[in-house]
């Protein structure tokens, strides 16, 4: 946090140091660096001196972070030259430019190996990066530094990569352990080969892969930071900065070569940490397979399109896939399949050529029968730039939140089939419904037609629904990006027949009825099979719901996310508009919170899983790679809670899709539930996806004091509950907000924190509010955050109805209709 860095830059001003010896700022030939002394950078940040790790009795010059008392060494210069003695000296020397030696100064330990005619003229200066520098003093001119030669550690703005013309490769490597800073056998460094990627290598051995860049971050990474990279004549080189400032973070190889990432918040923070998940390993599953971290890892390998397993160990990574024998994909009618959102396959065999287009590319690929899958080289704007591989594809990885398309060639028997299971599909496109199950298809094919005459019918009838269908082309990516993978195949929609779903749901018996949804009521049903579910069914008195009801399957049917509620299928018959969704057998997360006996059951540990699984669906709405989705109203009775209690968020009836750069929208048909709803959408019905990171912040609250956002502090001059915690958390008396039912066994400074972002969520004015990705950093200690200013209070006056308690959903009749895709 803010506070704790200042806090310790004014405790640094005040004792300005706690070392004897007044620390240095430069390093000059008649001033070296003795052991004991440390040269500080200007504004305190860093500092070098002599350490010694661990246990060792060894003397390493080495940089560290000056102000924190935990210390992380940074850089090592003679990391592989320890002095023995406490005689180390650092100098400036013509021979060697830098150089340490012991207690003898004829053996020189470690060199910068430059050669410098006129040293007087050389000052050595720590940057505030924690650059160690040798300058030339009047040009300024650098003529070594140290990030040229990284050890353990990437900080902010270090480049790792190869500089073309001199030849000169940086990389990150290990140290040999906790106590010698040697160097160890793990490096972190860019693979110049094909398309350039970065590998984590022990030894000569890949251990796992990221990237390659495709445009504005490394494929299959997610995380708030900046990058760029640079791949040119000149060099091809990677560099990170953290993308909000102050932040103090560095990236560190282990000696077993795991890349962790830690960031400083009153002590040091381990945010991320590779591999984590059994896909992350390089190769892992064979060539020509795909992983899917989401499954459990005797589930996660299948094979990419057109291949086959040739053992049926393929589960444990062993097995590798295969073409049949007899196909040919060879000009013999074979085409593209898509498999949708992954990290690319190992690009150091890859070709790119940046200008074609990606039809180009296609065409490329498919001349060459060598070539055996091709993407685009730079994701943005829907994909420019042609990247093909020839031979095996090895290392593709499910990454549905920031992966990027691969098209597989196949051959022409499978091209067929595929064709079949899909491209049947964009003519239905018009109730978007992707047929999936081959033990319903008879069934289905039946219905299809049956409802497409229906659907024809009603074109004529209603002009407006037509276009609607027609001319969004939101709603044709809905249906002909169908994905031909596993993962994708289990979850496709069903058009299931009303029959089935009356018998299913006991004729939508009273019995069976959950509760009042949005637009209709939502019962529970249980399939033929045993199969339990949710039956939202719209009611036939609300044509207003029409929209929204079409707009929850578009919507709903193309997103897959863990914490989203996930759709079977839907029915369209007779009147009746029905959505089928998995049954969650703990209902929504209002029935726990804001029920006494049963929020005992959430522990402060439980309840934070919730919270990040919320912000994580949200920012998956938010930030999806193609799709901004505002979801408009979120909030406790709209997230339903799984069997272990994993949230998910529901009811997209009233979500908005965003294009491009759009950013904000407004409508005068005012939607959602007052005490959710951020000030400027619900005084001048402007949203954005700041109205959906306030909707957040007041559950955020509502999960942490088990109270009502609205209707739960009738005697407070605010009426509700931002008001409350606000006041509270002014006077530094925020713990006494926190349910007492939570428990004892957690930490008061996470549940503050909480409150905090809470807090900076339902600021006042949209531009202050964090985006839901730095949410996420925040809850997961990524990053140092601010002060919140005054949340925006929802009085009681400005509710139209008077009843600022009352979770009514309000709506104005000037209502424009044709609403399914607000794009402006
Ligand atoms: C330091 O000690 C090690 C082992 O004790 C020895 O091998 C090495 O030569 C010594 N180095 C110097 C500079 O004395
Ligand atoms: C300087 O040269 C020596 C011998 O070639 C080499 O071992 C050492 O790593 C070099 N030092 C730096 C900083 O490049
Ligand atoms: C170079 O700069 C350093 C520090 O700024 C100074 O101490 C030194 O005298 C300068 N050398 C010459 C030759 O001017
Ligand atoms: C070193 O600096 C001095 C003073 O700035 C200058 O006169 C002299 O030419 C420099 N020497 C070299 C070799 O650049
Ligand atoms: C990081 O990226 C964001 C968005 O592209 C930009 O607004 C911000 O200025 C960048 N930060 C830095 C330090 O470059
Ligand atoms: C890249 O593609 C363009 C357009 O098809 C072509 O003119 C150019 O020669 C290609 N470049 C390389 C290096 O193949």
């Amino acid at each position: 946090m803010i506070e704790s860095f200042i806090q310790i830059f004014l405790l640094f001003l005040l004792l300005p140091s706690s070392i004897c010896q007044l620390p240095l700022d430069a390093l000059t030939p008649d001033r070296p660096i003795r052991d004991g002394d440390v040269l500080v950078s200007n504004k305190q940040i860093f500092a070098l001196g002599f350490f010694s790790p661990g246990n060792s009795q060894h003397r390493y010059a080495g940089v560290w972070y000056n102000n924190i008392p935990e210390k992380a060494i940074v850089w090592v210069a003679n990391r592989d030259n320890p002095v023995n003695d406490s005689y180390g000296v650092l100098s400036i020397n013509g021979d060697g430019g830098l150089v340490i030696h012991g207690k003898d100064p004829s053996t020189p330990l470690w060199s910068a190996n430059v050669t410098l005619s006129s040293p007087n003229n050389f000052t050595a200066k720590l940057l505030d990066t924690g650059n160690l520098v040798l300058l030339e003093n009047s040009s300024q001119r650098v003529v070594w530094e140290g990030f040229d030669y990284p050890s353990d550690t990437l900080l902010p703005f270090m480049k790792i990569g190869l500089n073309q013309r001199s030849g000169l490769e940086k990389h990150l490597t290990s140290w040999k352990s906790k106590d010698d800073p040697g160097t160890g056998s793990c490096t972190y460094g860019i693979d110049p080969m094909g398309v350039p990627q970065l590998f984590v290598r022990k030894g000569r051995d890949a251990l796992f892969r990221v990237g390659p860049w495709t445009g504005d971050r490394l494929s299959g990474t997610v995380g708030n930071y900046n990058s760029s990279f640079v791949n040119n004549e000149d060099e091809i080189s990677f560099v990170y900065f953290p993308a909000l400032r102050p932040q103090i973070a560095r990236v560190v190889i282990d000696e077993s070569g795991i890349l962790q990432t830690f960031a400083w918040n009153d002590q040091w923070i381990k945010s991320y940490s590779y591999p984590t998940r059994w896909c992350d390993s390089y190769g892992q599953c064979g060539p020509n397979t795909n992983c899917d971290p989401d499954k459990d890892y005797k589930l996660a390998c299948t094979c990419l399109p057109g291949f086959e397993s040739k053992s049926p160990s393929l589960g444990l990574g062993e097995g590798a896939c295969i073409r049949k024998a007899e196909v040919s994909t060879c000009q013999n009618g074979e085409g593209f399949v898509k498999v949708a959102r992954v990290n690319i396959p190992d690009s150091s065999t890859a070709r790119v050529n940046l200008s074609m287009s990606l039809e180009q590319c296609k065409q490329k690929c498919l001349m060459d029968c060598s070539c055996t899958a091709y993407t685009s080289a730079d994701d943005r704007g829907g994909g420019i730039g042609c990247v093909t591989w020839q031979g095996d594809l090895i290392d593709t990885k499910t990454f549905s939140h920031v992966g990027q398309d691969l098209y597989v060639r196949v051959d022409a028997t499978f091209l067929a089939q595929y064709a079949k299971s899909s491209g049947s599909l964009s003519k239905k496109a018009r109730v978007a419904i992707s047929l999936g199950s081959v033990t319903v298809f008879i069934l289905l094919l039946t219905l299809y037609w049956l409802v497409r005459m229906k659907m024809k019918g009603k074109r004529r009838q209603n002009k407006c629904s037509f276009e609607l269908t027609a001319g969004s082309t939101y709603f044709e990516e809905a249906t002909s990006g169908l994905i031909l993978d596993d993962s994708r195949i289990n979850s496709e929609l069903l058009l299931f027949h009303l029959n089935t779903v009356a018998t299913a749901t006991n004729n939508f018996s009273i019995e069976n009825k959950l509760g009042e949804g949005g637009f209709g009521s939502v019962y529970k049903g249980m399939l033929y099979d045993g199969k339990e579910i949710a039956v939202k069914r719209l009611s036939k008195f609300s044509s207003q719901g029409v929209e929204e009801f079409k707009n929850e399957v578009l919507l709903i049917a193309k997103l897959q996310h863990r914490n989203l509620v996930k759709i079977l299928g839907c029915c369209f018959e007779d009147e009746e508009k029905i959505l089928i969704y998995e049954y969650l057998p703990n209902k929504s997360l209002d029935s726990f919170i804001f029920n006494e006996p049963k929020r005992a059951l959430l522990s402060w540990t439980r309840r934070f899983e919730i919270i990040l699984g919320i912000a994580r669906g949200l920012l998956y709405l938010h930030e999806d790679s193609r799709l901004r989705i505002i979801h408009r109203d979120l909030k406790a009775s709209n997230v339903l809670l799984d069997n272990s209690l994993n949230p998910k968020i529901a009811d997209f009836g009233m979500a908005r899709i965003f294009r491009g750069e759009q950013t904000e929208a407004n409508t005068n048909h005012v939607v959602g539930t007052y005490g959710y709803m951020s000030p400027e959408y619900a005084m001048k019905g402007l949203f954005s996806i700041k109205s959906d990171v306030y909707s957040f912040g007041i559950l955020l609250l509502e999960i942490i004091t088990g109270k009502k956002n609205a209707g739960s502090f009738e005697k407070d001059p605010y009426s509700n509950l931002i008001g409350h915690v606000w006041e509270l958390w002014k006077e530094g008396r925020a713990v006494e907000i926190i349910d007492s039912s939570i428990g004892e066994s957690y930490l008061v400074s996470e549940i503050i924190r909480c409150i905090q972002i809470a807090l900076l969520c339902v600021q006042e004015f949209a531009i202050d509010r964090p985006t839901m990705s730095v949410v996420v950093s925040m809850l997961s200690n990524d990053v140092a955050f601010t002060s919140p200013k005054r949340p925006a209070f929802l009085l009681k006056s400005m509710s139209p109805s008077g009843e600022p308690s009352s979770n009514k959903r309000v709506s104005s009749i000037n209502d424009v209709t044709c609403t399914i895709v607000e794009a402006r």
